[in-house]
C-alpha cells in the first residue's frame, strides 16, 4: 500500500504556522551528537521521517537516545557513552544523503569510517568528491569499492587527522559541514576557505563551539578550526526551517489572509522575501514572524537564479515556481545548483500551467507564462520541494489533486497535513493504490 495526498483546491488560509528546526540541520547536529561521549541535548527537532530514520541508525551504534515529545516540538536527548564503531553498510544508509556526515563525525573519534555512498533526493547526479578531497587533505586514505551495484567507502586515517588549508571549488554546504565536524578533533588548524555560508552552517559550528570546539568565521567565507582533543556533551537549540518557512509564506501568498508563520528568522529568509515584495505580495515582517496580510491580488512576475546563501535558495525554487502560476507575465527561472531540479514542470503542466523548461548540464531555465487556471489531477512527488510545490498547486486548483510517491515529502515536512489543516486547508494522508 502506498500512502498519497489527497488535496481540495480553493480554501484561503488563516491563523497561524509554527516553523520546526531545520531540518538540514538537524541531521548533521544528530550525527555530531556522537562525536562526545557525554549527553548532548537538542531542542526542536522536527518529526520528519529522515529525522526518525536516522535515530534508528544512531542508536543502532548504541547511543541511548530519550525523546520528549511536545506536540509539535521534539527535545532528543543522546546519550552516547557506550557509542561503538560499526561500519555503516545498511541499506537504510544510503536512503539520505545527509548520512555522510557520519565521515566527518567518525573520523574525529574513531580514526575510521566505512560506509555505503548516501543517496537522497533525485536532483540529477550529486557527486561527494569535495567532501571526499577535504578528508584527504586531512590525513585520510579512502578506497571505494563496488559491490552488487553499490559503492562502499572505506575511509582510514592510521596516524591521526591534522589540520590544513582547504579550499571548496564550490561552497558546497555538505562539504563544508563535513569538513569542519572532522577537523574539529584534528591535530592543529585547518582552514576552509570558499566554504558555504548558509545558516545552518552557522547552526552546527554553534553547537560544536557549545561542545568544546574552536571554530571561527562560520558564516563567512573562511572558516578557521582550531582542533581540539575532545568534545563534551551540551544543550542546543536549533535554528529554525527556513524552507519550511519559506514554502508556507509562497503557500500564503496566493492563498492566505491574516495568515501567520511563527518561530522564524526573517533574514534568512532575505532571497525570497525581496522577490515577493518586489512582486507586490503583503507582508509584514516581525522579529519571529511574518503575516501575509491578504490573499491573492494581481502578482506581477519576478524572475529568480538559483545560488549559495544568501541568494535565492535552491530548495525554494520548485514551490517558487507554482507561484508564479499564478502570477502575470513571463518569468525566468534559472536553476544554476542542481540543474535536474524542474521534473515538478511536467506535472505542474498537466494541471493547467504554462512552463517551458530549458534543462542543460551545468544550468537550466524554466519560462512560466502566469495567469494559468489550475486543475485537480493525478500527479508525482518526484522528490521532496516538487511534493512542496504540488501541494501548492493543488491548493489553488479546481477540484481534487492527488499527489503519490509522498515519502519525499514526509521526509522533509514536519506534520504538514496537521499543520495545513489548522489553517483551512482540504488535505489527508490517504492510504491505498
Ligand atoms: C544541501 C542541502 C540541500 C540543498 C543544498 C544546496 C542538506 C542535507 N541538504 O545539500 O537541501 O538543496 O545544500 O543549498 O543540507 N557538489 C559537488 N561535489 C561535492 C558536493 C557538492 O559537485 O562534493 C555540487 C552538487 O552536485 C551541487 C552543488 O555542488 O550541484 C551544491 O551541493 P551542496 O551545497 O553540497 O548541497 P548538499 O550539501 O548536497
Amino acid at each position: 500500500m502506498q500512502s498519497y495526498f489527497k488535496v481540495e483546491g480553493g480554501n484561503k488560509l488563516t491563523g497561524s504556522i509554527e516553523i520546526n528546526g531545520a531540518k538540514n540541520s538537524i541531521l548533521a547536529l544528530l550525527i555530531a551528537s556522537s562525536m562526545t561521549n557525554q549527553v548532548v541535548t537538542i531542542e526542536d527537532v522536527q518529526n520528519i521521517k529522515d529525522v526518525r530514520s536516522l535515530i534508528k541508525k544512531i542508536k543502532k551504534l548504541n547511543s541511548t537516545i530519550i525523546i520528549n515529545d511536545n506536540s509539535f516540538r521534539k527535545t532528543i536527548i543522546l546519550d552516547n557513552k557506550n557509542l561503538k564503531y560499526r561500519d555503516l553498510f545498511m541499506d537504510e544508509i544510503s536512503e539520505f544523503r545527509a548520512s555522510y556526515y557520519f565521515i566527518g563525525a567518525m573520523i574525529g573519534r574513531y580514526k575510521k569510517c566505512n560506509l555505503l555512498l548516501p543517496g537522497g533526493c533525485f536532483l540529477g547526479p550529486r557527486p561527494i568528491d569535495l567532501h571526499l578531497k577535504g578528508f584527504e587533505e586531512l590525513g585520510c586514505t579512502i578506497i571505494e569499492k563496488e559491490e552488487n551495484g553499490k559503492t562502499k567507502l572505506f575511509i582510514d586515517t592510521k596516524d591521526g587527522l591534522h589540520g590544513s588549508d582547504i579550499f571548496l571549488d564550490f561552497p558546497s554546504v555538505g562539504a563544508t559541514i563535513n569538513i569542519m565536524l572532522a577537523a574539529t578533533l584534528a591535530e592543529g588548524t585547518t582552514t576552509i576557505e570558499n566554504a558555504a555560508k548558509e545558516p545552518e552552517i552557522i547552526d552546527v559550528a554553534t553547537m560544536l563551539t557549545s561542545m568544546g570546539a574552536i571554530i571561527k568565521g562560520a558564516g563567512t567565507n573562511v572558516i578557521t578550526i582550531s582542533g581540539v582533543k575532545k568534545l563534551n556533551g551540551c544543550f542546543h537549540q536549533t535554528i529554525p526551517d527556513r524552507i519550511e518557512a519559506g514554502t508556507y509564506i509562497m503557500y500564503g501568498a496566493v492563498l492566505g489572509e491574516n495568515l501567520i508563520i511563527n518561530n522564524i528568522i526573517p533574514e534568512h529568509l532575505e532571497g525570497l522575501i525581496s522577490k515577493l515584495t518586489k512582486m507586490g505580495v503583503n507582508l509584514k515582517i516581525g522579529d519571529d514572524y511574518i503575516k501575509i496580510i491578504n490573499r491573492k491580488k494581481e502578482f506581477k512576475g519576478v524572475p529568480i537564479t538559483t545560488g549559495v546563501y544568501p541568494s535565492f535558495p535552491t530548495d525554494l525554487q520548485q514551490v517558487y515556481v507554482t507561484l508564479l502560476t499564478q502570477c502575470y507575465g513571463t518569468t525566468n527561472v534559472t536553476e544554476t545548483i542542481f540543474p535536474d531540479r524542474f521534473r515538478h514542470c511536467e506535472y505542474l503542466n498537466e494541471m493547467g500551467a504554462n512552463i517551458k523548461v530549458n534543462s542543460g548540464e551545468y544550468l537550466s531555465k524554466a519560462t512560466v507564462d502566469g495567469f494559468s487556471n489550475l486543475v485537480g489531477k493525478d500527479v508525482m512527488a518526484t522528490d521532496l520541494r516538487a511534493g512542496a510545490a504540488l501541494i501548492f498547486a493543488g491548493l489553488i486548483a479546481d477540484g481534487t489533486t492527488t499527489i503519490k510517491n509522498i515519502n519525499h515529502v514526509l521526509r522533509g515536512y514536519d506534520n504538514i497535513v496537521e499543520k495545513l489543516t489548522l489553517v483551512g486547508a482540504k488535505i489527508e494522508l490517504c492510504e491505498g493504490e
